[in-house]
């Protein structure tokens, strides 16, 4: 059994977990899993996340809107997030960004939620978690503008963002993807990132990876995605996890877990 598991991104919130989330939560540790950060999508699950982390001990939480809920974005939202953000445990604002896959929320709404939100961690201070789907171009010229410290989170670009990502500062987090039959692409990234860039995921209950792919995911399953990058890595999937884990704390801030 693996050791050292941090579930850098995961959203324990999800219906999908009403069933058995106590049961599920308390039996990772036992799982190798020593920390969990839970993203948020929308003011409920900043506070879905919150109380997360009050019931857990080894649960951390982000705060902040997603793009798909961008239209729901009020002007007083803001000042929310900001009061939220200064709860004990809350390490990331997210996670935000754009996704021009869905387009659930207009462009111009996207970014402009986006870029308040990275105005936002820049005033407080805090690294952020980005959400980019199918928007690369505006995603780096607002990364390049704004500087924000943090992660992007189910890294679906090329190899040369990834490496671009790394001069920027930020970390790259990959999930479940990293070992679809079709993860060519994902891989190479990988491979371009830094090991002390790196950072694992799940995004559960989505992107189980394979040989579980379609299942609800969990926390757990993130040992398949570490075999997967250590052999891209040329690690053996322990020191992968150490080292994962290692730059999830520097990134979060978290001195001890
Ligand atoms: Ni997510």
């Amino acid at each position: 059994m693996y050791q050292n598991i941090f579930d850098t991104h995961a959203h324990y919130d999800d219906g999908r977990f009403d069933a058995d989330r106590d049961q599920l939560i308390t039996s990772l540790p036992q799982k190798g899993v020593v920390a969990v950060v839970n993203a948020a999508s929308d003011l409920a699950t900043c506070h879905s996340g919150l109380a997360l982390t009050e019931k857990y001990p080894f649960f951390y939480c982000a705060v902040g809107v997603h793009p798909h809920e961008a239209q729901g974005f009020q002007p007083g939202d803001l000042e929310t997030l900001a009061g939220l953000a200064g709860r004990p445990r809350v390490v990331a604002i997210g996670e935000i960004g754009l996704d021009y896959h869905y387009d659930f929320s207009p462009r111009e709404v996207q970014k402009q939620v986006f870029e308040a939100q990275l105005r936002l961690a820049r005033d407080l201070g805090l690294p952020v978690i980005i959400h980019d789907r199918e928007a690369h171009e505006d995603t780096l010229r607002l990364l390049h503008r704004y500087r924000p410290q943090g992660i992007l989170h189910c890294f679906s670009g090329s190899a040369e963002m990834a490496k671009e990502i790394v001069e920027l500062g930020m970390y790259v987090a990959f999930g479940g993807a990293v070992t679809f039959k079709n993860a060519r692409r994902p891989l190479e990234a990988a491979a371009a990132v830094p090991l002390d860039r790196l950072l694992v995921e799940t995004d559960c209950p989505y992107m189980a990876p394979e040989p579980l792919r379609g299942r609800r995911c969990d926390s757990s399953m993130i040992e398949f995605t570490a075999n997967q990058l250590a052999r891209v890595k040329g690690l053996d999937p322990q020191e992968l996890l150490d080292r994962t884990c290692e730059n999830a704390k520097a990134v979060y801030r978290i001195e001890k877990i």
